[in-house]
C-alpha cells in the first residue's frame, strides 16, 4: 500500500444504523470491529473478537441490558470492556479492546491514533446533536482517504470531470488538523430548484472528514454537508455523504411549520445528496483506477495541491511520511 492508514476520526455508521440493542459489524483498517448500543443508549465500538477464546461478537453476540454477551460461552462485557459475568463462576480478568467513539450530528466516528495516541482534536465542526442526516449515500472505492480528500483542492478537474465551474476564492488555510478551503461554485441541483451559486467553505478535519454548509438562497435554507472517507482495508475506502439539517428536531416551532420545513429540508437534502453522489460517481471512475503519484508535477495554478500534500504529513508517523509531501 503506497500510503499507510492515517490518524484521525473516521465514520463507521450513522446513528440510526445502531439503535439500542443492536450489534453491528464493520471493517475498519483491515480488521473487524463491532458497534453496539446498550438498552440504556450507551454506544461502544469494540474489537470484534472475544478475549476469551476468540469468538466473533458480531456473529451471534447480543446486547443484554448494559452488557455485550459473547455467543460462544456467554461471557458478558460491560461498557468499560471488562468481563463482568460468566455462566456459573467468577469472571476472568478479560478485557475487550475498545475504540474511542463520538457521535456528532447523529453520525458515529471512531478515532485512530498511531501507537494508540489519544484524540488530538474533535471530529466535526457541526457539533450540535439537533442536526441529523436528512439524506445520505455511500459507496466503496478502491482508493485511500488522502486521494479522495485531495479532490477538494484539485480545482482543475472540476470543469473537466464534473462540468462544474468551481473557483478557489482564497488559498487553503492550515489550522493544524483542520484545513479550511473556500471556493465559489455554481451547482445545479437535480430537482427543479434552480442553479444555485454558493460561495462557501469546506473544512477538512483530518483525512476522514470534510464538512461545510450549502445555502439555498431561493428557499432560504442552509444545509450541512458531511463527506466521510473511511479506510476499511488496504486501498479500500468507504465513502459516505450525508446532508444534515436541524429541522427534524426543532421542537419549539409550530407543528405545521415544522412538518413543512422538515419535508422541504428532506427534499432539498435528497436533491443535494443526489447531486454530490453523481459527482462522486464521476470521480470514482478516476479514483478506482488511478495510482498514487508521490511526486506530482504541478502547474503554478495547482499550489493548493502542494499545500495539501504538506498538510497531510501530520497524519502519518514521521518515518512513514508519504514521499512527495516535502
Ligand atoms: S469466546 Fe467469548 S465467551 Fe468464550
Ligand atoms: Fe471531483
Amino acid at each position: 500500500m503506497p500510503l499507510p492508514y492515517p490518524s484521525g476520526w473516521f465514520c463507521l455508521a450513522l446513528s440510526r444504523e445502531v439503535p439500542a440493542g443492536a450489534v453491528v459489524n464493520r471493517r475498519f483498517m483491515g480488521r473487524d470491529v463491532v458497534l453496539y448500543r446498550t438498552r440504556g443508549g450507551v454506544l461502544r465500538v469494540v474489537d470484534a473478537h472475544c478475549p476469551h477464546l476468540g469468538a466473533h461478537l458480531g456473529a451471534g453476540g447480543v446486547v443484554d441490558g448494559e452488557h455485550l454477551v459473547c455467543p460462544f460461552h456467554r461471557f458478558a462485557f460491560d461498557v468499560e470492556g471488562s468481563c463482568v459475568k460468566v455462566p456459573g463462576g467468577a469472571p476472568p480478568r478479560a478485557t475487550l479492546a475498545q475504540f474511542t467513539v463520538r457521535e456528532r450530528s447523529k453520525i458515529i466516528y471512531v478515532w485512530h491514533g498511531h501507537d494508540a495516541a489519544p484524540p488530538a482534536w474533535e471530529p466535526s465542526e457541526l457539533p450540535d446533536d439537533r442536526f441529523a442526516p436528512a439524506a445520505s449515500w455511500s459507496t466503496l472505492l478502491a482508493s485511500h482517504p488522502q486521494e479522495v480528500m485531495e479532490s477538494f483542492v484539485d480545482y482543475q478537474h472540476q470543469p473537466i470531470v464534473h462540468n462544474v465551474s468551481l473557483h478557489e476564492v482564497t488559498p487553503p488555510v492550515d489550522e493544524g488538523p483542520l484545513l479550511r478551503i473556500s471556493f465559489s461554485a455554481a451547482i445545479r441541483l437535480s430537482v427543479r430548484l434552480a442553479t444555485i451559486t454558493v460561495e462557501q467553505g469546506l473544512v477538512l478535519s483530518g483525512l476522514g472528514l470534510a464538512s461545510g454548509e450549502v445555502t439555498l438562497h431561493q428557499v432560504g435554507m442552509t444545509l450541512g454537508v458531511v463527506l466521510m472517507a473511511t479506510p476499511v482495508g488496504p486501498w479500500q475506502t468507504h465513502l459516505r455523504v450525508a446532508v444534515v439539517t436541524e429541522a427534524a428536531s426543532r421542537a419549539d416551532s409550530p407543528r405545521l411549520r415544522k412538518a413543512a420545513s422538515m419535508s422541504l429540508s428532506a427534499v432539498a437534502g435528497q436533491a443535494l445528496v443526489r447531486t454530490i453522489a453523481h459527482q462522486m460517481g464521476q470521480d470514482a471512475r478516476i479514483w478506482n483506477r488511478k495510482r498514487y503519484e508521490p511526486n506530482p508535477q504541478l502547474t503554478p495554478g495547482e499550489s493548493a495541491i502542494g499545500q495539501y500534500r504538506r498538510w497531510v504529513r501530520q497524519f502519518y508517523p514521521p518515518d512513514t511520511w508519504p514521499t512527495g509531501t516535502s
